[in-house]
């Protein structure tokens, strides 16, 4: 298969020419697929080609909404955006059974990030303490430009700490930075002040007399994606009478489920499981947001090992006949910069949800991941996963098989009592067709 150079500097219909031409041939369509994701509208098209780069169509995912969340005490709809199916509607079924039973609280504990800049040191330790004692200030003063506007919104650099690491790696030191960066995400006013402490401490270093030939150098400065001190806590509670119909069945009910997340706590390959259920739910909003999920996702995997064992995100307790069911985690996320004052659709988001500050939005997209997992866990210890799945592969399965409208009907009907798996779907409408 060919190489090309150049690529990022042809047209977008010369780049859909070379990838159909030397990757697609045997596909007639491909082109009319790429093309039927275009949208319509040349300003819209532009705005999307232009979030990132070599863009040779739009790729969709479905934009949903789970209404009926009450979160201390509002009404909340939630947009998300995913492809799974029963996602959305668990959610839904989540807020709709804890909507008569308080609903969900939810509490941003801390807004803390953190950023580095890494660096290498082989001279003497007090040589570099004096040293940093002397910067520090002279960091803070010619990021200025920078930190303006943040420090006008309240947010701004917190600290700048010497961080001595040389019992895990020889000669590594860092600056360990934290930041409030208020309702932006704040990446890039985080990285942009990380690069400006290095360039000064690189200047000054070469001057401090000190440290003669044993000069400090930067290895790299970035901010980092663990946020342990940026979390927010969801949760819901209700007496434990009120989970069943009848107290024995409550009760009964409440036992297997804190077996269930007993058992994410201590078996790391259930956890995984068990925290991409809630994945499922924080990365939707996420999205739909306009916020990133890989640094969300990156974030929240750390905190969920930070005991030394990947564990359960969400816990339970059934003190004082009390079932108390909770979830933190570290959610680095804005309302503003980055896509959410760009992507049309995450405008719509932030309407939907009220036009939320960042810290609301955190306890949002914390309520959809503990939703989620509510709604999993329950029907895992109940119903058993697939009978909710099961009717969206279903409609999936049927889709891919163009069904008619009289055809869906039957198979709906049928595959309410009998398992609906992908060949036996197959196989109903063939009979039908035959
Ligand atoms: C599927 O996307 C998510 C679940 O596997 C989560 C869980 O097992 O808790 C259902």
């Amino acid at each position: 298969m060919p190489k090309i150079s150049g690529f990022s500097k042809l047209s977008k219909t010369a780049k859909v020419d070379w990838i159909c031409k030397n990757y697609l041939a045997s596909n007639k369509k491909a082109k009319e697929t790429l093309a039927n994701y275009w949208n319509t509208d040349s300003k819209l098209q532009k705005l999307h080609d232009e979030f990132t780069e070599n863009t040779i169509s739009n790729y969709y995912l479905p934009f949903g909404i789970a209404p009926n969340f009450t979160i201390n005490d509002k009404t909340y709809v939630i947009p998300m955006a995913i492809e799974e199916s029963s996602v959305i509607a668990a959610a839904s079924k989540a807020a709709k059974f804890w909507d008569d039973k308080g609903g969900f609280k939810a509490e941003v504990i801390s807004t803390t990030k953190v950023g580095h800049v890494h660096f290498n040191y082989e001279g003497d330790p007090k040589k570099l303490i004096s040293f940093f004692d002397k910067l520090k200030p002279q960091l803070l003063a010619e990021a200025k430009p920078i930190t303006q506007n943040m420090e006008k919104r309240g947010g701004g650099i917190l600290d700048i700490e010497l961080i001595d690491k040389t019992n895990q790696l020889d000669n590594y030191f860092q600056l360990h930075c934290s930041f409030d960066t208020k309702d932006a995400m704040g990446a890039n006013f985080i990285n942009s002040c990380l690069e400006q402490f290095g360039q000064t401490f690189e200047r000054e270093a070469a001057k401090f007399e000190a440290f003669q030939n044993t000069l400090p150098e930067i290895i790299m400065c970035i901010l980092s994606n663990y946020v342990p001190e940026c979390l927010v806590r969801a949760e819901v509670s209700c007496p434990i009478n009120r989970l069943g119909e009848t107290t024995e069945e409550a009760h009964k009910f409440a036992k297997k489920f804190k077996q269930a997340i007993e058992i994410a706590t201590i078996e790391p390959y259930r956890a995984v499981t068990h925290n991409k259920g809630i994945m499922n739910g924080v990365d939707a909003v996420v999205l739909a947001t306009g916020n990133d999920f890989r640094a969300v996702e990156a974030g929240v995997h750390a905190y969920a090992s930070k005991d030394g064992i990947y564990k359960s995100l969400t816990q339970v307790s059934l003190a004082k006949e009390t079932f108390k069911f909770w979830l933190e985690i570290p959610l680095a996320i804005g309302t503003i910069g980055g896509l959410t004052n760009l992507h049309p659709l995450v405008k719509i988001a932030m309407e939907i949800l009220g036009k939320p500050d960042a810290q609301e939005l955190m306890k949002i997209t914390a309520v959809a991941g503990l939703a989620q997992n509510f709604a999993a866990v329950n029907s895992l210890v109940t119903s058993g996963i697939q009978k909710g799945h099961m009717k969206m592969h279903l409609m999936n399965i049927l889709n891919q098989l163009e069904a008619s409208q009289d055809e869906r009907l039957k198979a709906i009907e049928y595959f309410k009592t009998h398992t609906a798996t992908h060949a036996k779907v197959i196989a109903f409408v063939e009979k039908l067709r035959n």
